[in-house]
């Protein structure tokens, strides 16, 4: 074993000894423990709640207002209803808005419309967008994944 071959095995084992407690840190989480607002979007699999006396969802409490947050768009479409819709356009995944004036989510991108079901209005798009229960209760938001 000539001194490259050495060195080359100290990088190695310097990499793998890097890497290996990630990988088995990342192994050991349990997807369901994390129910609450770091929770990905899933059936079933918990919840997001969205406080709106906090000043980043202070768009929530005018009509038409909107937050994304976890690929999930919710929005304010009057008289204290809320809606809250897979953000991701069915047709090629853009994200979409929400508009008032219509009272439907519009995508950018190709101009699909969705209701406040999910369902679609107007194509290119052909599936509707995933819908989740909202619930308010108070100031808070609960969206059941
Ligand atoms: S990506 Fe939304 S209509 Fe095409």
């Amino acid at each position: 074993m000539n001194r490259r071959d050495v060195i080359q095995k100290v990088i190695l084992g310097s990499t793998v000894l890097i890497v290996v407690p990630s990988v088995l840190s990342n192994c050991s989480k349990d997807p369901l423990s994390n129910a609450g607002t770091e929770t990905l979007p899933g059936a079933g699999s918990g919840k997001i709640t969205i406080d709106l006396s906090l000043a980043d969802n202070s768009a929530l409490n005018n009509t038409g207002g909107t937050k994304i947050t976890q690929g999930i768009i919710v929005a304010n479409t009057g008289s204290n209803n809320f809606v809250a819709l897979a953000s991701a356009c069915t047709h090629e995944g853009s994200t979409i808005g929400y508009s008032s004036d219509e009272t439907a989510f519009i995508c950018p991108n190709h101009g699909s419309k969705f209701s406040s079901s999910g369902s679609v209005l107007l194509g290119p798009a052909t599936t509707a967008l995933k819908a989740y229960p909202i619930s308010k209760s108070g100031t808070i938001l609960t969206i059941s994944l």
